[in-house]
């Protein structure tokens, strides 16, 4: 059996705060022959991130680096900087990574740095995004990838994904259909982008 370069493929850091199912979907996407990326590392904003266990049962190295363990935000963002010029990758992805980075971290990683959001963006920006789109009235919802700026949950916009809301639709109902689109979605899109890219 012929074995996979793995040197051949994009190394990709995934930032996460959380239950980390998006990085789930970018660690089995990974596992495919033809996936152009490595997942090198994961670094967490929390200990107790469910999305931990995940990348550590797949064997990639992670570390979890807490805002309150350092003494200011830009204090905490140098530790996550020191941990990525070590690893030196091809490609960051957040996923449901929920600080803000900063203009300096951004500007470092220009062009580099992909997130994913569940709204179909320009469309609700920052947080409780599904029942925002209820309260609107909106038939449709859903999530996007684009490329991270300085400004929150805007820059370039690499893919989108697009549910219907139906009458019957909660906050919970749509939170579950859109997450479901959005692993297709985050492992579609950085496909696209390492393939235009690299
Ligand atoms: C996802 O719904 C993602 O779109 C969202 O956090 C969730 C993470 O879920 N991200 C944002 O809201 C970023 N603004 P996961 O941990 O199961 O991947």
């Amino acid at each position: 059996m012929t074995e996979i370069d793995m040197n051949a493929r994009a190394s990709v850091v995934v930032m996460i705060s959380g239950r980390g199912s998006n990085l789930a979907a970018l660690i089995a996407a990974c596992c495919q022959p033809d996936y152009p990326a490595t997942i090198v590392g994961v670094i967490s904003d929390r200990e107790d991130a469910g999305g931990l266990k995940i990348a550590e049962a797949a064997g990639i190295d992670t570390v979890a680096l807490q805002r309150g363990d350092f003494v200011s935000r830009s204090a905490h963002e140098a530790a996550i900087l020191r941990h990525l010029i070590k690893i030196d990758p091809d490609l960051i992805c957040l996923a449901g990574y929920m600080r803000i980075l900063s203009a300096d971290f951004v500007n470092r990683y220009q062009g580099k740095i992909l997130n994913i959001h569940p709204s179909l963006l320009p469309k609700y920006p920052g947080l409780n995004t599904h029942q925002r789109a209820l309260d609107a009235g909106d038939k449709e919802h859903g999530c996007t990838v684009h490329f991270v700026d300085e400004a929150l949950d805007a820059g370039p916009v690499v893919a989108q994904s697009v549910v219907r809301i139906e009458p019957g639709d909660s906050e919970k109902s749509l939170a579950d259909k859109v997450l479901k689109i959005e692993h297709a979605l985050y492992v579609d899109a950085v496909r696209k982008v390492l393939t235009k890219f690299t």
